[in-house]
């Protein structure tokens, strides 16, 4: 089974349109072969209740968990304030937070509160990948990261997602709008699946699109995506989803 992740970052601007993104997603799913592929809405929190309520074979995910169970901690949201909107997935570690200051311990810490309570991580690593990188510096990279940030972890008996998202790649902010090279990325995944011993899934980030998802669609190790910017257009989105579910 695929797995196709909505990032939607801090878009859209109000609830109307995020309703309507949502629902038009969920309309997709009807004449999708579920059986093929899963699909996952991460709104910003504000508007988890509306998309839940737009949603039904799409599954509501979240950008980010608080590293603490409960307690004294402003602007923070747990997981159980998660879990009562049904929510089935979190990102954790994106570039984009990382650069605010979340560190591996920090990134480690809600990992294991995400699994404690049943949300299934989409733990974001190669943020520091760089466009020149050669691939023996890119697994040194990721070997180290994977060592650190997963130390602990019972990956077998956990249900764990890996997206290998360098900072470069992605569509706009932090990178270059350019995707990386969906054969290198191919063999970054399959390294990523050797150091966990098959236990994670492992998906793609940067710059997916309608117009080339077919060229990651190719290679069978890629378990799917996480999309930024063209999860914002249903239509497009829904034609990733279709490339993955074929
Ligand atoms: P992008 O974003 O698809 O817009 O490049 C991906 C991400 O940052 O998760």
């Amino acid at each position: 089974m695929k797995i196709i992740i909505a990032n939607w970052k801090m878009n859209p601007d109000n609830t109307e349109d995020a309703r309507r993104i949502a629902s038009r997603i969920e309309h997709g799913m009807l004449a999708t072969d579920r059986s093929k592929v899963e699909v996952s809405i991460c709104p910003p929190f504000v508007f988890m209740p509306v998309v839940k309520h737009a949603v039904h074979f799409v599954k509501i995910g979240a950008q980010d968990i608080s590293f603490a169970e409960t307690g004294p901690w402003t602007g923070e949201i747990s997981a159980k304030h998660l879990l009562e909107f049904g929510t089935r997935y979190v990102i954790i570690g994106h570039s984009e937070r990382r650069l605010l200051g979340e560190d591996s311990d920090m990134i480690r810490e809600k990992i294991k509160i995400s699994l404690e309570h049943q949300l299934e991580p989409i733990v974001c690593v190669g943020n520091a990948v760089k466009k020149s990188s050669t691939i023996g510096t890119i697994k040194r990279l990721l070997k180290n990261q994977i060592k650190v940030e997963l130390h602990g972890i019972d990956l077998h008996k956990s249900r764990l997602t890996i997206a290998y998202e360098p900072a470069w790649a992605i569509s706009r902010g932090l990178g270059t709008g350019q995707h990386a090279d969906s054969r290198q990325t191919a063999d970054v995944i399959a390294y990523i699946k050797e150091e966990t011993r098959d236990a994670a899934r492992v998906i793609y980030g940067g710059s997916i699109n309608a117009r080339n998802v077919h060229e990651f669609v190719a290679f069978r190790d890629i378990d799917g995506a996480l999309v930024g910017s063209a999860s914002l257009d249903p239509l497009e989105f829904l034609k990733i989803i279709k490339e993955f579910a074929k």
